[in-house]
């Protein structure tokens, strides 16, 4: 399975910030925004990954990420010329998908929770059709939504209703089967001239082959689109870590985890960075 991080996002609503520092570069506590959905994919045992950001951006995001490989993965990287939607990720990822099933996740969206290993094994393990996530919100209009069934069959998708049908909102990490190129190549810009990721997400519903996985409680979506995001989401890691001594989305930890790296590998990044609290948390992984 592949895995694409757009890390685009026009930002607005960051703004200065986003004049200076691409969103997803952005530090959310102790760590690159991008490090959170970067974590998520190699929690998924995912590690061919494509990241795709706008022309400006690529050096400093080579710069954070380079190749992938203290990560135990492969990062290539994509160019969004223009910020035509989320979709347009499966027009510019199309050599590399190549035909193959794929997660794509937004460099803006923090996931954590235990709930989130059975959650990324299912989703993987699904060969047909596309998976989405439900998670209820107070208000989710600024969201796509998600209406379905007591038994979990999707009965609508919508991007940003005025009156929702349900209180789930869709977060920004999707699954699909390989058909998603072709479809994506189907869809026509929405009203704000983006190729919506909703868009294609109804056309697997119309195949019938739509799927909804809920996200319970406990499990934190968190979005850092906003300013007052950012310092939720750094106060939300920061009190976690402290008081567990865990790091949330530690990418180097995940990949030694999954065995994508191992022990000398681990010990040279800490070693590298053992000035910092972050190389002596990698460090002190291996003692344990
Ligand atoms: C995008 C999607 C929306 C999804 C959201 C998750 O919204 O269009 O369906 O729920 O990401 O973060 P946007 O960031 O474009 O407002």
């Amino acid at each position: 399975m592949k895995g694409i991080i757009l890390a685009g996002g026009k930002g607005s609503r960051l703004y200065p910030m986003t004049k200076a520092v691409s969103k997803p570069l952005i530090p959310i506590y102790d760590k690159p925004m991008v490090y959170y959905p970067l974590a998520v994919l190699l929690r998924a045992g995912i590690r061919e990954i494509m990241l795709i950001t706008a022309p400006a951006d690529v050096e400093a995001y080579k710069r954070a990420l380079g190749d992938g490989s203290q990560f135990g993965a492969s990062i290539t990287y994509g160019v969004q010329y223009v910020a035509r939607g989320i979709a347009d990720a499966f027009l510019i990822a199309e050599d590399f998908i190549a035909g193959e099933r794929c997660c794509l996740i937004l460099g803006d969206n923090l996931f954590h929770g235990s709930q989130l290993k059975s959650l990324l094994k299912v989703a993987c393990e699904r060969s047909e059709g596309a998976t989405v996530f439900g998670y209820p919100v107070k208000d989710p209009t600024a969201y796509g939504v998600v209406e379905f069934d007591d038994d979990g069959k999707v009965l609508s998708i919508e991007e940003k209703p005025k009156a929702p049908k349900s209180k789930y909102a869709v977060p920004g990490l999707y699954f699909y089967d390989g058909d998603a190129v072709a479809l994506a190549k189907t869809l026509k810009p929405s009203a704000r001239g983006e190729l919506e990721i909703t868009s294609l997400n109804e056309k697997y519903l119309k195949r019938g082959k739509l799927h909804v996985e809920l996200m319970e409680r406990g499990m934190a979506w968190l979005d850092t689109g906003t300013p007052e995001g950012i310092l939720n989401a750094a106060q939300f890691v920061e009190a976690v870590q402290t008081r567990q001594g865990l790091y949330i989305a530690c990418p180097e930890e995940i990949a030694w985890l999954q065995g994508f790296i191992n022990d000398e590998q681990l010990r040279a990044i800490g070693n590298e960075l053992k000035m910092t609290e972050y190389g002596q948390y990698l460090l002190s992984l291996l003692e344990k």
